[in-house]
């Protein structure tokens, strides 16, 4: 089957088995590795990306469900500007050590900011509660995803 999809805001279009998952569309097809694969259960929540401005796991939907709708990868987050304040909170407060389960973390901390700019470590831990991160003991993680929050609300009272 065809399928279409826009990705960080280019449309792909791919010739398909019916049974291809998101997440393998995107690492085979598309070579967009920065959204990983990390189990065959569901439970890992490595493989995150947004699909029309929501988180899925990218390992529970076909790339058949995508037809036709915009995707977000880790690939699309950095933004002209350079990169995305989440990314830099997470080198400056250590937010990450191998890295494996960042791509999705920035991910879901992203669109938790973008509904909610003022966190609470409650509400940071919760968004993140579906993703495994077998390193930093999550610590540096809600810290960063705090960082990133106050540096944003920052620039935002900066006169012009
Ligand atoms: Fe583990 Fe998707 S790869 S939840
Ligand atoms: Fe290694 Fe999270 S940094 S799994």
């Amino acid at each position: 089957m065809e399928v279409t999809v826009v990705v960080n805001g280019q449309e792909h279009r791919r010739e398909i088995e019916p049974r291809l998952l998101l997440v393998h569309l995107l690492r085979d097809e598309l070579g967009l590795t920065g959204t990983h694969w990390g189990c065959d259960t569901s439970n890992c929540g490595a493989c995150v990306v947004w699909m029309d401005e929501v988180p899925v796991k990218s390992c529970t939907v076909l790339a058949a469900m995508a037809d036709g709708r915009r995707v977000r990868t880790v690939e699309g987050l950095a933004g002209r500007g350079g990169l995305d304040q989440l990314q830099t909170s997470f080198m400056l407060c250590h937010g990450l050590q191998c890295g494996f389960c960042t791509p999705a973390m920035l991910m879901t901390a992203r669109w938790l900011l973008d509904r909610n700019p003022d966190p609470s470590d409650t509400e940071v831990r919760g968004a993140i509660s579906g993703l495994t991160c077998r390193c930093t003991g999550y610590e540096n993680i809600v810290r960063s995803i705090r960082h990133a929050a106050q540096q944003e609300s920052l620039r935002q009272e900066l006169p012009g």
